[in-house]
C-alpha cells in the first residue's frame, strides 16, 4: 500500500512510518519541518498541496496535533483554541480533504491519547479534543464512501516521551512506540471502522 504519514518525523509517527515501511509498504513521511514532505494541517492550503504532490493514496495516518497544557484556573479561551485549531480541526481537516485522494477500500487513522479518558492535570483541553476527535471518527465513519474506512489510536504515555510528560503521568503505564504502532497497523491493514484503539498498556 501506499500510505502517507502525516507527523511522522515524531515520537509516535517516527515508529509508525518505520513499523509500516518495514511491513513492505511504500511511506511518504510529512511533517511541519522535516520529512520527504512539509504540511501545516492547521492551513486548508497547506494540505491540499500535500494531497496534489501525493496524488492517490491507500492510507492516511496523522500523528500529528498540539494542545494546551496548563492549570485550568488560568486557563484563557485562547489557550484552549490551541487545541481546538490543531489536534481537532488539523486533523479533521486531513480527514475531510484526504477522503477525496484514497483509493476505493482506504483508510484514515488519526491520533488521540489515554487523556480522552483518563483525565490529567493540566489537561482539559487535552480531554475535550482527544474525546472530540474519537466523536469525529465515529460519526465520520457510517458516512464515508467507496468502503473508506476511520480509525483512531489512542496511545497511553509513550516510554520514550516519559521523559518530557512522566511528570504528568502518576501511576500510568507507559508502551514503547514500536506497541503503539502496531495499533496503527490494525488500523491501515484491518477490516474495521469506526474504532478507537486503546494502546494503554
Ligand atoms: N508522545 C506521547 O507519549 C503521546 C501519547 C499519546 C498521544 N500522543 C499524541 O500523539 C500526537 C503526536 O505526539 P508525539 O509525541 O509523537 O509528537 P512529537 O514527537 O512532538 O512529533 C510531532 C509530529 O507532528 C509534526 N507536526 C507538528 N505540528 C504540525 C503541524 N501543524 N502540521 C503538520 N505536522 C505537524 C511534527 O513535525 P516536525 O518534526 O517537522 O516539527 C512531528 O512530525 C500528539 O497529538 C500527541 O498528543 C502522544
Amino acid at each position: 500500500m501506499k500510505v502517507l504519514v502525516v507527523g511522522a518525523t515524531g515520537a509516535i509517527g517516527s515508529a509508525v512510518a518505520q513499523t509500516l515501511a518495514e511491513r513492505g509498504h511504500e511511506v511518504i513521511r510529512a511533517g511541519r519541518t522535516r520529512g520527504d514532505l512539509q504540511v501545516d494541517i492547521t492551513s486548508n492550503a497547506s494540505v491540499e498541496a500535500l494531497y496534489a504532490a501525493v496524488g492517490r493514496v491507500d492510507a492516511i495516518v496523522s500523528a500529528a496535533g498540539g494542545l494546551f497544557f496548563g492549570p485550568l484556573n488560568e486557563m484563557r479561551p485562547a489557550d484552549f483554541n490551541v487545541g481546538l485549531q490543531d489536534k481537532l480541526l488539523g486533523q479533521v481537516r486531513l480527514a475531510l480533504l484526504g477522503q477525496h485522494v484514497l483509493t476505493d477500500g482506504g483508510s484514515i487513522t488519526l491520533t488521540t491519547g489515554i487523556v480522552a479518558d483518563e483525565p490529567i492535570r493540566q489537561g482539559a483541553n487535552a480531554t475535550a479534543v482527544n474525546a472530540a476527535v474519537e466523536g469525529f471518527v465515529r460519526g465520520a465513519a457510517i458516512e464515508l464512501p467507496r468502503g473508506i474506512r476511520i480509525n483512531v489510536v489512542s496511545p497511553t504515555v509513550l516510554t520514550e516521551s516519559l521523559p518530557l510528560y512522566g511528570s504528568f503521568f502518576p501511576g500510568f503505564e507507559s508502551v514503547s512506540a514500536a506497541k503503539a504502532a502496531q495499533a496503527y497497523v490494525r488500523s491501515v491493514e484491518g477490516p474495521q471502522t469506526g474504532r478507537v484503539y486503546r494502546v494503554w498498556q
